[in-house]
């Protein structure tokens, strides 16, 4: 069932090194591909910052590093952000971590805290490693989240 038919742009913006992330983008990509919207995906390698004020919604993934830190290349993506205050974007952030380390994915919590106060922070999703089955449920809710969100903030403006 589509969640919305208010065809708003989506971009999915990632970082991954060993496939984990991209993986959780892809599957995310998949279920996007069902709703009524544009849905865009790109490796952060792949993404200009000049178009971020295209999308009405960017969901953001990214692998933590070091401990818990934000990787080096999707840190002009997070600068990028805290530059403007863009309550009229709606956001989301998801990310692999592993939970041996303390701060599991903490580069999603700096990216959730950074994104609540200069946008309109839908929905975090964290996934240990590599997408299971188990997570399909919880990237469907992700994803419900975020269209819901955006849709309402369609009907505002
Ligand atoms: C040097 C190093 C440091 C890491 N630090 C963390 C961390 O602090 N917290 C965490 O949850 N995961 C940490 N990880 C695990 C990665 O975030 C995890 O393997 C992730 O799924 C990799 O994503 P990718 O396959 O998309 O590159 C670390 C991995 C490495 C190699």
């Amino acid at each position: 069932m589509a969640l919305t038919n208010c065809n708003i742009s989506v971009a999915i913006v990632y970082a991954s090194v060993s496939g984990n992330t991209k993986e959780l983008a892809e599957e995310l990509y998949q279920i996007f591909l069902g709703e009524s919207v544009n849905i865009s995906i790109y490796s952060i390698n792949e993404f200009s910052l000049e178009d971020l004020s295209q999308y009405k919604a960017v969901a953001i993934g990214t692998y933590t590093w070091g401990n818990g830190e934000i990787p080096r290349e999707m840190r002009h993506l997070y600068q990028a952000f805290e530059s403007i205050m863009r309550k009229d974007i709606t956001t989301a952030v998801f990310g692999t971590g592993d939970s041996c380390y303390p701060m599991f994915c903490g580069a999603v919590d700096q990216f959730r805290d950074m994104l609540y106060v200069h946008t309109n922070l839908a929905a975090t999703l964290k996934v240990e490693l590599l997408p299971q089955e188990q997570d399909i449920k919880r990237c469907r809710k992700f994803v419900e989240i975020l269209l819901l969100r955006a849709s309402m903030e369609n009907l505002v403006m």
